[in-house]
């Protein structure tokens, strides 16, 4: 695992736009992730695309998870708030956009039917990751099996209140998801993990320096042959071996680059 300290998030969004815009060609398949955190990285690509240095032409997108039961145009279902966030600011088609289908009757289909998709495009280059206040990622909360794949999951309260921002109330946000297992993220070949602030900091401690657990989702990057962290000095504030990554990357062969191995 490598871990990339940035001095603001501002400075996150442009180091992980740099590792992401390294994956992006034609036919690349890109994995991404909603929540706030990602969004910086989503306005510096798009700013790029906008400049003429970056083009999504030929790629594909795959979403990590979708809240069930609500509309594709209800403003806060992920197929909504991608497109918002940043697909439609791109040069992607909209039909190479893809999520799990929330509003399947059928949740356990749709959830195979996700995956089919996810192997039928050949496999995630490079997949954005958030990380919940208690190391969730996707929506794979903590008990997720490591090993786990799309599937109906039943949210933690603390995530309910936590995304209660983005609903009227916390009544709102639905209890159900589908969301990529934790082995399904796993298969992409490069995981980017983003956090900024000083919530994230217990979680980022938890992941990069704890142990192997169901109970920490996101340690699963510890068993990932190719992930990056980058975390601002909030979000880095719990880390003991913070020097040593400093020294880590500070020292890094120039030609080793961030987006191979
Ligand atoms: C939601 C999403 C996750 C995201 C998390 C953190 O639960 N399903 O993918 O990582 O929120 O969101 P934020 O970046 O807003 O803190």
């Amino acid at each position: 695992m490598e871990i990339l300290i940035r001095d603001t998030p501002e400075s996150v969004a442009r180091t992980a736009a740099d590792v992401f815009a390294a994956h992006v060609r034609p036919g690349a398949v890109l994995g991404l992730a909603t929540g706030s955190t990602p969004v910086a990285t989503y306005k510096e690509l798009i700013f790029r695309v906008e400049a003429g240095n970056l083009s999504f032409r030929g790629c594909q997108a795959f979403l990590l998870d979708e809240y069930v039961g609500l509309p594709k145009e209800h403003e806060q279902s992920y197929h909504s708030t991608i497109r918002r966030e940043f697909t439609s600011h791109i040069d992607i088609d909209d039909a190479d956009v893809h999520g799990p289908d929330g509003t399947n009757p059928d949740p356990h289909a749709a959830a195979l039917d996700y995956e089919k998709q996810l192997k039928n495009s050949g496999g995630v280059d490079i997949q954005i990751l958030g990380v919940g206040t208690n190391g969730h990622i996707g929506f794979n909360e903590p008990s997720s099996s490591l090993n786990s794949h799309t599937r109906l999951k039943t949210l933690h309260p603390q995530t309910v209140a936590d995304n209660a921002r983005f609903f009227d109330s916390e009544e709102d946000v639905p209890r159900h998801v589908l969301t990529q297992g934790l082995g399904t993220i796993s298969q992409a070949k490069h995981l980017m993990l983003l956090a900024t602030g000083e919530g994230k900091a217990d979680a980022v401690q938890a992941l990069a320096e704890g142990p192997l657990s169901a109970f920490c989702p996101a340690s699963v990057l510890q068993w990932h042959e190719h992930a990056t962290v980058i975390c601002d000095e909030a979000a880095a504030s719990k880390l003991a071996n913070t020097d040593y990554y400093r020294f880590a990357e500070t020292h890094k062969p120039e030609w080793q680059g961030f987006g191979g191995l």
